[in-house]
């Protein structure tokens, strides 16, 4: 007996712990009462928002495309096929152990304009529309549980069929029976529907469907079953009239589906309308739920965010059973408790988080399915104990009034009608006063004239603080500009760009970056140097210099660097004096000395000239002058050249010349050229090329001709070549010269006299 007692115990215990584990999701409550629950699909979220098919995989264990699986969607043009929405569709359902409805084959409503406007007879229809069944059907054959054959075929005034459809007009009535047997020899083990609208209890329509599926089932047609579309107006309830036509359709054997359930609330929704709603779902999951032939409902979509009724009858909404949130409405639980799923209390909430503002702290969490509220539970020790600061029905909740600089714990509960879950794990949070805080990175910057640099902002935020923060600089020296990239932000950091003008005040200065929003001011400091802009200067010592004919001198060249101007500068010199040369110890430099060395040649231009000394670098061209007074102090010509010549090539008379080059203007010349009286030689005659400013005479003595060549008192010559002074000899064949024969040349140039000397 006392064990007996204890088996018994053990039972009772084992069925509450089944209690407990009740459904909580709309599938798994429908799976346990042998029922499929469904939705329509739209691709656009079901591709975009990973919540739209989270959702689906977690409810519902069929899908329909809401429009994907349509005529002019599934076949373009004439031998255009397009399968990716549909293969996408039902490979999901497959990987979520999913069944899916095929909707729609033959219907007079979203069909292409190939179709409907190109002129075919109507064997080509009748093959058109069997193409369109075998491929469609085929491709998903035995992977397709059920198809919508014939979609909306019956009229809604006369209980007749819909004459104006495309179909019906080109075939024939005979098109619906043709449509059933193409789909069944393309997939013989697919469940074929009769879908339509307004046929659900009774009336003329309802009348018209059941005559048309028993007129087929009489023919021997293959067809399974008949889908309501159930598209309803708030307050809807099940009627007897729906229990007694499902039951007429039984007994001919045909299924009936739930198949695009909505009930569509003029808006705006009110509680109350949302309770109505729920009451019309709730029925509709008892219905099927009683009648043997009735284990489909399939709604229109899910949520109130994707539902074709507001774009379809203008002011109406809120038709479906999650709101625009994706937050399961009354009508979800209603569905969910008439499935005998949800009696328990909700899944403990995840997914909390807790952010801290100022004297306040946000949570969020993830919804648990199934519930109604979540109670937000609040302790300042960890692990509680708990009070409860809020009950909400939303995800999310601001706790504030807090103490700034307090840690506060919280958890977070879900309730239903059924209880309350245990507690969500426990976040903590510390609200703090909103501020802010500015720092800069580098914190001192170096910019040229010119130039500019760039440094770093960065807001650090506290307590919440999320107000736009405005950026302003002080402090700049003249010339200095300061802006900000952006200039005010709701973000983190802005770049602070400093630009000096070619004129800018040079020097060190402490900017001030001032931030101010929210009410709060903040400021940070960086050090500016702004520097010239990279530059040097040529100097030169002494800047005079005398340089001796064959001689040489120097002077120091000083370069002087700014603004940081570090690169090579190169030296050459132009504006010298003929036979004068420049040299630079060193040539260039990255240094700020060279040597430059000036070296005049024996025949150098005597006289004053300005040398120009060029140092380029980095860009950059800078000159200084050096004056120059080329001397003959130092055993020079004073740039004139002597060359005596002998000319015996004629029979006649010989005759030896000078002959004369000079640089710079002769103002006093003297040619004496003298002739040893050999054998047989006498005087015959002297010529020079010069001209008539040349004086010439000769004197003859027994020993000598002395000829004399001399210019003019108050005549020059200017520089020249080849100036020729002739002394000519009788005496034939007797060929001068001997080393007897001599020649002195004196002349004046620069202001200094000169004497050159030789022989022939
Ligand atoms: C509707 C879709 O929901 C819309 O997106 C589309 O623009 C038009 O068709 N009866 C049916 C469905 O059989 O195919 C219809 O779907 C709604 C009425």
């Amino acid at each position: 007996m006392l064990h007996r007692i204890n088996w018994l115990a053990l039972l009772l215990l084992t069925l509450s712990l089944t209690v407990v584990a009740e459904a909580q999701t709309l599938r798994d409550a429908a799976a346990a009462r042998g029922l499929r629950v469904g939705a329509a699909v739209n691709m656009n979220p079901f591709r975009n928002e990973p919540i739209y098919s989270q959702t689906l995989g977690r409810e519902f264990n069929i899908l329909v495309a809401e429009n994907a699986m349509k005529f002019d969607a599934m076949h373009p043009a004439q031998n255009t096929f397009n399968f990716t929405d549909a293969d996408a569709l039902v490979a999901f359902a497959e990987a979520n152990n999913m069944a899916v409805r095929g909707h729609t084959l033959v219907w007079h409503s979203q069909i292409p304009g190939w179709l409907t406007g190109g002129n075919f007879t109507r064997d080509q229809v009748i093959a058109i529309m069997r193409d369109h069944i075998m491929t469609v059907v085929g491709r998903y054959r035995g992977r397709i549980a059920a198809w919508d054959v014939v979609n909306e075929a019956v009229s809604d005034n006369n209980g007749q069929l819909r004459t104006d459809s495309f179909w019906h007009q080109r075939i024939g009535p005979e098109y619906i029976a043709m449509a059933f047997q193409f789909a069944h020899e393309a997939d013989p083990d697919a469940k074929l529907y009769y879908n339509d609208y307004s046929a659900e209890g009774s009336g003329a329509k309802s009348d018209a469907v059941f005559n048309l599926v028993s007129g087929l089932v009489n023919q021997g047609v293959p067809i399974n079953g008949v889908g309501w579309q159930m598209h309803q107006i708030n307050p809807f309830r099940i009627q007897q009239a729906n229990r007694t036509n499902a039951q007429r359709l039984a007994t001919l054997g045909l299924e009936v589906s739930i198949t695009e359930m909505d009930v569509r609330i003029s808006l705006p929704t009110t509680q109350q309308e949302l309770d109505e709603q729920a009451l019309a779902y709730r029925d509709v999951v008892e219905f099927c739920l009683s009648q043997p032939n009735v284990k489909t409902i399939v709604t229109w979509g899910f949520t109130d965010k994707f539902s074709w009724i507001p774009g379809f009858f203008s002011g109406f909404g809120d038709a479906l059973i999650f709101d625009m949130n994706y937050q399961p409405k009354p009508a979800y639980s209603a569905m969910l408790s008439a499935l005998g799923g949800g009696t328990g209390p909700p899944p403990v909430p995840t997914g909390l988080t807790a952010t801290a503002g100022n004297a306040q702290v946000q949570l969020s969490w993830n919804a648990s399915t199934g519930a109604t509220g979540y109670n937000v539970k609040r302790a300042t020790t960890s692990g509680g104990p708990y009070t409860t600061v809020a009950a909400v029905t939303s995800t999310s909740f601001t706790n504030t009034g807090l103490t700034n600089g307090t840690t506060f714990f919280y958890v977070v509960s879900a309730t239903n009608a059924n209880g309350e879950s245990a507690n969500s794990g426990e976040v903590p949070a510390t609200p703090l006063a909103a501020n802010f805080s500015l720092s800069a990175n580098p914190t001192s910057l170096t910019i040229n004239r010119g130039a500019s640099g760039t440094s770093a902002i960065t807001i650090t935020r506290s307590g919440g603080f999320s107000s736009a923060v405005a950026l302003s600089a002080g402090g700049l020296p003249s010339g200095v500009t300061a802006t900000f990239n952006p200039a005010s932000t709701t973000g983190t950091s802005s770049t602070l760009t400093l630009t000096a003008s070619a004129a800018a005040t040079t020097g060190m200065v402490s900017v001030t970056v001032t931030g101010t929003g929210g009410g709060l001011t903040r400021t940070t400091t960086l050090v500016l140097t702004v520097n010239p802009a990279p530059d040097f200067t040529l100097s030169a010592n002494p800047s005079s210099l005398t340089v001796n004919q064959g001689a040489s001198a120097a002077s120091t060249l000083s370069i002087t660097r700014v603004g940081g101007f570090a690169g090579s500068v190169a030296f050459s010199a132009t504006g010298l004096p003929s036979g004068v040369t420049a040299s630079f110890n060193p040539p260039s430099t990255t240094g700020t000395s060279s040597t430059v060395t000036f070296t005049a040649s024996s025949a150098a231009t005597l006289g004053s000239a300005n040398g120009a000394i060029t140092a380029t670098g980095g860009g950059l061209t800078r000159t200084t002058v050096i004056a120059l007074n080329v001397s003959g102090g130092g055993g020079g010509t004073g740039g004139v050249t002597i060359t005596p010549a002998i000319n015996a090539n004629s029979p006649w008379f010989n005759e030896e010349v000078i002959r004369l080059n000079n640089t710079g203007t002769i103002t006093a010349l003297s040619v004496t050229i003298v002739i040893q009286r050999t054998t047989g030689v006498g005087f015959n005659g002297q010529y020079n090329t010069v001209g008539g400013q040349i004086l010439q005479s000769n004197t003859v003595t027994a020993a000598t001709i002395t000829y004399q060549f001399t210019l003019a008192a108050g005549q020059s010559l200017g520089m020249g070549a080849d100036r020729t002074f002739a002394a000519q000899t009788s005496g034939a064949g007797t060929i001068h010269p001997t080393s007897g024969d001599t020649y002195t040349v004196t002349y004046t140039t620069g202001g200094v006299s000169f004497t050159q000397t030789g022989h022939f």
